[in-house]
């Protein structure tokens, strides 16, 4: 099962070796990352996480985990655009959440860090009230705009404009 995972990982590497353009894990890449945490999760987390879950994931984490992508260009969802990235000033090798996490037109926290905590927090108050009605934020989209974004911020070349000496 773990030989097979590693695998599959291989796989997109070699791949990504090949395509030294590709700036994005893509629909494959996320569902991989979102298998590999499944197996990380304790009993406990698992059942929440399954408890959060939309009908259609039919319980599989991995089956929502590129959600953000297939959303963020829907009029509706145009907000969340900038939460999937951070740019960091030309020319810096560097990376501050203070100086770089914010959106185009400045807005703090507005990057793909200041979203991971944000979300973080939010799925912190389950325990708090059971009850999706108690919620004060929908903790399902919490869920999947976090396995998303721990994918996007581990991306190979996320900060590293050279994609082909990073893997090779
Ligand atoms: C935090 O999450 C809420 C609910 O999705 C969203 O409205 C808000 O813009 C998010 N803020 C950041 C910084 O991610
Ligand atoms: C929470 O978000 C999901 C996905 O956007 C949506 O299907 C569901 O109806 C929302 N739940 C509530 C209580 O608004």
């Amino acid at each position: 099962m773990i030989g097979s995972r590693f695998s599959y990982i291989g796989r997109i590497l070699a791949l990504l070796q090949v395509l030294p353009g590709i700036l994005a894990w893509g629909k494959e890449g996320h569902y991989a990352i979102c298998k590999i945490a499944e197996g990380f999760l304790n009993e406990d987390a698992a059942t929440t996480v399954k408890a959060l879950l939309p009908d259609y994931a039919k319980g599989d984490l991995a089956a929502v985990c590129s959600w953000a992508d297939e959303i963020r260009h829907n009029f509706h969802w145009r907000w969340s655009g900038p939460l999937h990235y951070v740019d960091t000033p030309d020319f810096r090798c560097n990376y501050e959440y203070c100086r770089d996490c914010h959106d185009l037109s400045g807005n703090k926290d507005r990057c793909v860090t200041g979203a991971i905590f944000n979300y973080s927090m939010q799925l912190m108050t389950y325990h708090e009230s059971k009850s999706t009605s108690e919620w004060k934020y929908n903790l399902t989209e919490a869920l999947m705009f976090l396995s998303h974004f721990i994918g996007d911020v581990h991306q190979v070349c996320f900060f590293l404009p050279d994609l082909e000496n990073m893997v090779s």
